[in-house]
């Protein structure tokens, strides 16, 4: 089964067999192909293609190029959630602990940022002493004992995806739809779920442009979802300004606890409890979306959710009383604002804008291998459909470099579109897949 022959039959557009497959993951795993081999595959499957066959095939070989938790022990259907990243999604710090809070488990694998998407793992580890690498051990006890844990890709979980992302960001093959989905999907099986929620976000501040596109790559996840034997459905939601009203580490977990407060921008709210609903149905709490919406407000009401954000964030080494006191997270030493021009309306917030205002201060990474600054980026940001007045903030920058905040300025105020009009934002959640 050598290399040149099974690329050259991706190249001529054949269908690869499982053996195939098989051989080029392993070749992946094992370092038995070389990076130039795996790449000239790689490129082929972004031109030629994957059928649905040969796409549930590699999701299988990608999952099984490592060890597959086992949380069968534990009781209840165990749910994760996946997002295809954005701009201030800061959902996941929301969503986990709230829907463990109303009774179903949630062992959630996530991602750092990287570009102009910000990633959970580096939110929460803006929280003082928060660890994000358990082992797989730690992990499965966690989720037995908290119900919640929020974690980062272990090296045991789909090593193959470590070694054909890192390829796929350097050679231009990462917009792919059968690669995007053996890469979310084999992460999410390795980890032991019964059942994923996907929100698959499209829009300027997305990675999938439109709805078409994300819809593609929805339905392609949810059907290889399926064929791997869990449940999955997908919300496709709006990502063309940020979500809530903060972009950068610490401001996000100051965010996110308010909304477990019960204290959230609607925006960040709708997104997160659709998603939870989902979750809830998922789990079988919930015989309906009705029955699921009573019990997420009372596990938020009663501040469930909120103490269970707290238990998790105790279980993973982090400072609890960031919970009562934010102001224990890492703060920035200049904040600014950034003032609007003239009186009107907020008609578009560029989320891509924002987010490279965010980047220019030190919140995300360009490269992988890029350190980021828990304690800078950009809050208050007004909302679409918002009236402002001449020299009223618009949104503040939080930094800690002094050079940095021209560009970060300049940036930040190339946001804002201002009209004439009020305007009524449209409806995030724009459509919804299930099997
Ligand atoms: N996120 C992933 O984990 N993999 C991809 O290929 C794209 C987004």
């Amino acid at each position: 089964m050598s290399p040149p022959r099974i690329i050259a039959r991706k190249r001529d557009g054949h269908a690869l067999t499982a053996e195939e497959i098989g051989a080029f993951v392993r070749g992946a795993t094992d370092g038995s192909w070389a990076d130039y081999q795996l790449s000239a595959l790689l490129m082929a499957i972004c031109l030629r293609g994957f059928d649905a066959e040969e796409t549930a095939l590699y999701t299988a070989a990608m999952t099984r190029s490592g060890a597959v938790a086992d949380l069968s022990a534990i009781p209840g259907i165990k749910v994760d959630k996946h997002s295809t990243g954005g701009v201030g999604d800061k959902v996941s710090l929301v969503l986990a602990p709230w829907v463990a809070a109303c009774g179903v488990p949630v062992p959630m694998i996530s991602g750092r940022g990287l570009g102009h998407s910000g990633g959970t793992l580096d939110k929460l580890e803006a929280i003082p002493g928060f660890r994000t690498g358990l082992s797989l051990a730690e992990y499965r006890d966690q989720v037995a004992r908290v119900g919640c844990a929020l974690i980062g890709q272990t090296p045991e979980l789909a090593p193959a995806d470590r070694r054909l992302y890192a390829l796929r960001d350097v050679t231009a093959t990462v917009e792919s739809i059968p690669l995007i989905c053996g890469s979310i999907l084999s992460k999410k099986l390795a980890a032991g779920i019964d059942a994923l929620a996907l929100d698959v976000k499209f829009g300027r501040g997305a990675f999938m442009p439109d709805l078409p596109a994300a819809r593609e790559l929805a339905a392609t996840l949810v059907r290889v979802g399926r064929a791997a034997g869990k449940q999955v459905r997908a919300l496709l939601t709006r990502m063309d300004a940020p979500l809530g009203r903060a972009v950068g580490n610490a401001l996000e977990v100051t965010e996110s606890i308010a909304a477990l407060r019960g204290a959230g921008p609607a925006d960040l709210m709708e997104v997160t409890r659709a998603l939870a609903v989902e979750m809830l149905l998922l789990g079988g709490v919930a015989a309906d979306p009705a029955q699921a919406r009573a019990r997420l407000e009372a596990a938020l009401s009663s501040g469930a959710a909120l103490e269970k954000f707290r238990d998790v964030i105790a279980a993973q080494g982090g400072d609890a009383r960031v919970v009562d006191d934010p102001h224990r997270l890492p703060v920035a030493r200049h904040v600014e604002p950034v003032m609007a021009p003239r009186s009107g309306w907020v008609a578009a917030v560029d989320a891509r804008a924002v987010a490279f205002a965010a980047l220019r201060l030190g919140a995300g990474r360009a490269r992988a291998e890029d350190t980021v600054d828990p304690a800078v980026g950009v809050a208050g940001v007004a909302g679409v459909g918002e009236a402002v007045t001449a020299g009223q903030p618009l949104a503040w920058l939080h930094a800690n470099e002094r050079s940095s905040l021209t560009d970060a300025r300049a940036l930040l105020a190339g946001a804002f579109a201002l009209g004439e009009t009020a305007v009524v934002p449209p409806p995030l959640v724009a459509d919804r897949l299930a099997e």
